[in-house]
């Protein structure tokens, strides 16, 4: 089995966490005070256990109010290199991270502050840290095509400072196929593609964001395993799913880890991966998520060395010429 050491040492890479989502307690009260902003909590201790979540939903209507205390560049720098640092300590090497631009511009906050405050954090890791990253821009799909092809527009002025677009916020109700003319228009601009689905959507959800959304990874993906021929799919031409444990367990897609059918399928070769999704919300980082595994589903030094290599493999840094995985 797998021990805390051997999985530090682990060079990794995280493909599923969103920025809004790293954004602990004692930072967000930070945030609030030099904000002048109200929080609906007490303090950090009622913050944790407000953090007690049965469904996507639930989750995500707090999610986005803590994500108000987020006003200036500085706040989104300060938001992004808290990130970078946590990296550093858990031997992540290269980070793609998603960002929100909807749940920010909604509340009056323009596009490039956002933008501005988290690339110069990204740049200034890369430069102190030697942590590389590819910033992936996320449209909330609870929101209409519309507002998504807006974004998209919006993000025209920075193509050189985003290499993907994904799809997050509420699945059920809103599949992939609402956005595949804004996925088609982002191809288009030179754009990869990446979309959460089958988190607690249907498998369908899993082809749709393939063959609609011409996807190069899927975000969860765990309800492959409704679909055989699917899971036959995803390991015969290798598409890679970013897979979070602790998410999906505090999200109630599990009731327990020895439930999560991450290894299983990574036995069966499907090229999973392992991250954090919202680490200050769902408790854990990267190296908690694969300490689980170790704890709840002994996992072993091999299993785990595997995933980790997934994880490289799988990055849009892989695909560069100039890369440091070459
Ligand atoms: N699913 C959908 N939307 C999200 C998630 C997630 O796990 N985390 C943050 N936004
Ligand atoms: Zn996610």
């Amino acid at each position: 089995i797998a021990d805390e050491a051997f999985l530090r040492a682990l060079p990794k890479a995280e493909l599923h966490l969103h920025l809004e989502g790293s954004l602990e307690p004692e930072l967000m009260f930070e945030l609030a005070q030099r904000n002048d902003i109200e929080l609906p909590f007490a303090n950090v201790d009622a913050v944790r256990e407000a953090y007690d979540f049965h469904n996507l939903q639930s989750f995500l209507d707090i999610y986005y109010r803590c994500a108000d205390v987020l006003r200036t560049e500085q706040d989104f720098y300060d938001l992004t290199w808290a990130y970078m640092q946590q990296c550093q300590r858990q031997g992540v090497v290269h980070t793609e991270p998603f960002f929100d631009p909807q749940t920010h511009t909604d509340r009056g906050i323009a596009f490039a502050t956002v933008l501005n405050g988290i690339t110069r954090a990204l740049a200034d890791a890369e430069q102190q840290m030697g942590i590389s990253s590819e910033l992936i821009m996320c449209f909330l799909r609870h929101l209409s095509e519309e507002a998504a092809f807006e974004t998209l527009e919006a993000a025209e002025l920075y193509l050189d400072k985003i290499t993907a677009v994904g799809l997050d916020s509420s699945e059920l109700g809103h599949p992939p196929l609402k956005f595949e003319r804004v996925f088609t228009r982002a191809r288009e601009l030179g754009l990869k593609t990446v979309a959460h689905a089958g988190e607690e959507g249907p498998a369908q959800f899993i082809h749709d964001a393939i063959d609609g959304l011409k996807v190069e990874r899927v975000d969860h993906g765990v309800r492959c395993t409704d679909d055989d021929d699917l899971i036959q799919q995803l390991i015969d031409t290798q598409m890679p799913l970013t897979v979070c444990p602790l998410s999906n367990t505090r999200l109630k897609v599990y009731q327990h880890m020895s439930e999560h059918p991450i290894l299983t399928l990574l036995e069966r070769g499907v090229r999973v991966t392992v991250n954090s999704d919202d680490p200050a919300f769902f408790g854990g980082d990267v190296m908690q998520n694969y300490l689980a595994l170790a704890e709840h589903l002994n996992m072993t030094r091999r299993q785990a060395a595997w995933l980790a290599h997934h994880s490289l493999t799988s990055s849009f840094a892989a695909e560069k010429q100039d890369s440091w995985l070459q």
